[in-house]
This record gives C-alpha cells, structure tokens and sequence, in this order.
C-alpha cells in the first residue's frame, strides 16, 4: 500500500485513484464518504470536492473534527453528518447519492453488520467505492473476536496498551461508555475478516456488478489481511 503523509495525516494513493477513476468514468455527480474521517480529516471528500464536480454530498461519522467543521465551510454542496451510519434515520438523512465511500469501515460493522450496511446504502446509490482489508487467513468470512483473545491480537493491527483495546476480551459485554451498545459491537475496534468472495457475493445480491478490484497490498505486517480497492456499480 503506498501512503503519502502530509503532516499528520496519512492520505492512501489508491483511494485517490478510484475517485480520480471513478466520477469521470462513471459520471459520478453527488456522493456520501461514510466514515471519513479518523487521521485524514475528510480528506477523501475534500478531494473529490476539489478535483471533480460535485453537486451534492455528505460526509458521515461518529466524531466531526474542528478541522472538518471548518473546512466544510468553503464547500456549500457538502453537508456534515455526526452520527452513526449504520442507523436507519442516517442513511435516509444522506439519502440518494451516486456512490458512497466505504474505505476501511466495512470490517468495523456489527450492528448493523457489513451486509446490512451495504443493503441499506445499495438502493440509494449506482456505484460502491469500498476499499476494505479482506481477509485471506480461511476461506469464510470470521469474526475476528471469535478467533479468541490469542489470535485476534495476532491478526489486528493494534495491541492490548492501545486505549480501545485494554482488557477487550474481558468488557467485551459491558456498555460502550459513548456508543449505544456493548464493546463486542463497538465499530471502533477491528470486528470482521471479510473475504472477497462473501463481499462480491453480497454486492451481487443487490444487484451490482464489479466493476475494478485492486490488489494494494499487504495490511501492515498481518499475515491473513491484504488491503484491497472495489468498484462496483448498479447493473
Ligand atoms: C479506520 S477510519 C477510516 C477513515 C477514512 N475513511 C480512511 O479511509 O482513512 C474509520 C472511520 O469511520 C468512522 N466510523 C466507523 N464506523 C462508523 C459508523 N458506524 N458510523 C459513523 N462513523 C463510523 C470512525 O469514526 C472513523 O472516523
């Protein structure tokens, strides 16, 4: 995976290619980036608005920056959205767009899980920009916290002195202190190895083809997870 830092962010080259790929190719207009915000302060969105022309979209997470907030202002076309994109009322507030980012979130989602996620966004958007760490470690997509407190730590990228993963295995049923659910189903911590196969499948079901995958890479130093770049749009 090649990653470009400018100061604290850490911008990836193959998220910016399949935008750069995509709204001209696929007449892209208006989009939503779910999730779009941790270490690269909706850098995602900013480029799309700055490089492409964009009628309509909406940026979406669970915690808007002061960073975001401001930039956001000289953009009229792009609405803020602080919540959680896995609820009902979020995905009627984005509403219909062209497409949606979906860089590294998928794997994040319980509740509602992956496959909802990409149900409940589907009928309201032509084209799918995911770009996800998919796991190769077996053939069937695993929830990573069934694999045990050994081989989960084996297998994410974040070790037990980080803040949200000190003493998991043992709160993993106790109350999210700020989400609306336990720590098992926290979309802040690693929760799912998604294979391409259970993906393409998904995405089928709802009736999109793919339109490009790209190999970008090994995850960091994982042994089962290779990052990966999907577009898929509407048949
Ligand atoms: C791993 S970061 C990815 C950031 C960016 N999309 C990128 O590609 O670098 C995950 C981001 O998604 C947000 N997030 C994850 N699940 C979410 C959810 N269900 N609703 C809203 N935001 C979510 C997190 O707050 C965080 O900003």
């Amino acid at each position: 995976m090649f990653q470009l830092s400018l100061s604290r962010k850490i911008i990836n080259k193959d998220k910016v290619g399949m935008i750069d790929k995509a709204f001209p190719s696929l007449g892209i207009e208006s989009f939503a980036d779910l999730g779009g915000v941790w270490r690269v302060e909706g850098a995602y969105t900013f480029h799309a608005l700055d490089k492409h022309g964009v009628k309509n979209a909406a940026l979406v997470d669970l915690h808007l920056t002061p960073t975001v907030v401001d930039r956001a202002k000289s953009h009229p076309q792009l609405r803020l959205i602080n919540g959680n994109f896995g609820s009902q009322a979020i995905a009627d507030e984005v509403g219909e767009v062209d497409a949606v980012f979906l860089f590294d979130v998928l794997l994040h989602q319980v509740g509602p899980d992956w496959g909802t996620i990409l149900k409940m966004y589907a009928k309201n958007v032509r084209h799918l920009l995911i770009y996800n760490q998919q796991w190769t470690g077996s053939d069937k997509t695993v929830r990573l916290l069934d694999l045990g407190e050994k081989e989960y730590f084996r297998n994410v990228p974040h070790s037990r002195r980080v803040e949200e993963y000190k003493n998991l295995f043992e709160k993993l049923d106790q109350k999210h202190p700020e989400f609306d659910g336990p720590w098992r189903d926290f979309p802040g911590i690693w929760q799912w190895g998604i294979t391409d196969a259970d993906l393409e499948s998904k995405v089928a079901e709802l009736g999109f083809k793919l339109v490009s995958k790209k190999e970008c890479g090994k995850t960091g130093m994982l042994p089962n997870f290779r990052d990966r770049a999907f577009i898929f749009s509407r048949q």
